[in-house]
């Protein structure tokens, strides 16, 4: 099963590929997760990347295309894999199919902006595996260490509420065409995602026959 999750910033793209990753044993590739550590680490690709995430804009094709090439031919992901976060523009898209890499399958979670507001300003994220959080939906533990991984849980840099709305631009502007593109090709499934996170999931896994 290879899965492309879409939807704009906040959708809770992250929220379902780790609750996926495990239904279907399979890797999740979050784009957004290895240009932060790639940040954080400042590498030659994070200082390159910095100044485009914290101001809510893409990071340039090229850049993320390669990672993705690099990453989608490591050994774990021959079963299949769930990209979070990529495509998000359609030379992205393009590149991807191009490269001879089939998905079977592109789930778009569907939220309104106001609510994406919403959530957005209440998110925590682990700063070591990225897993997602928010002070109401799915709170962090009170001394705001990540169960999973015994990472350090923080607030995300581009989840001020400027940033937010610039994100939600550049998502309607150059992301959102992307559904067209996999609806030409007859794999674009929409599932609701402001019902809570667990009937999002079963939406998912039906919509996907698990
Ligand atoms: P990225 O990390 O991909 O950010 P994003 O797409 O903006 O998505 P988010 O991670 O913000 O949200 P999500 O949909 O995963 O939601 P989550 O599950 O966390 O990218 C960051 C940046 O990196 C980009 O701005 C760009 O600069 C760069 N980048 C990355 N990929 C790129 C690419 N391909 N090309 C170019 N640049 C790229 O959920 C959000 C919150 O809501 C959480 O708190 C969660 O607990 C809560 N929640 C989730 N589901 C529900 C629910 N059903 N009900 C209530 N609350 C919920």
């Amino acid at each position: 099963m290879n899965l492309v999750l879409l939807g704009a910033p906040g959708a809770g793209k992250g929220t379902q590929a780790e609750i996926l990753k495990e239904k279907l044993a399979i890797p999740t590739i979050s784009t957004g997760n290895i240009l932060r550590e790639a940040v954080k680490n400042g590498t030659k690709l994070g200082l390159e990347a910095k100044e485009y995430m914290e101001s809510g804009k893409l990071v340039p094709d090229a850049l993320v295309i390669s990672i993705i090439k690099e990453r989608l031919a490591e050994d774990d992901c021959k079963n299949g894999f769930i990209l979070d976060g990529f495509p998000r523009t359609i030379p992205q898209a393009e590149a991807l199919e191009k490269s001879g890499v089939v998905i079977d399958r592109a789930v778009e979670i569907a939220v309104s902006d106001d609510a994406i507001l919403a959530r957005l300003s209440g998110r925590r994220v682990c700063i070591k595996c990225g897993a997602p959080y928010h002070i109401v939906s799915c709170p962090p533990p009170a001394d705001n260490i990540c169960p999973k991984c015994g990472g350090e849980i923080i607030t995300r840099k581009d989840d001020l509420p400027e940033t937010i709305k610039a994100r939600l631009e550049v998502y309607h502007s150059q992301t959102e065409p992307i559904k067209g593109f996999y609806e030409e090709r007859g794999k674009l499934t929409v599932v609701p995602g402001e019902g809570g996170i667990e009937n999002t999931s079963r939406a998912i896994l039906e919509a996907l026959g698990v």
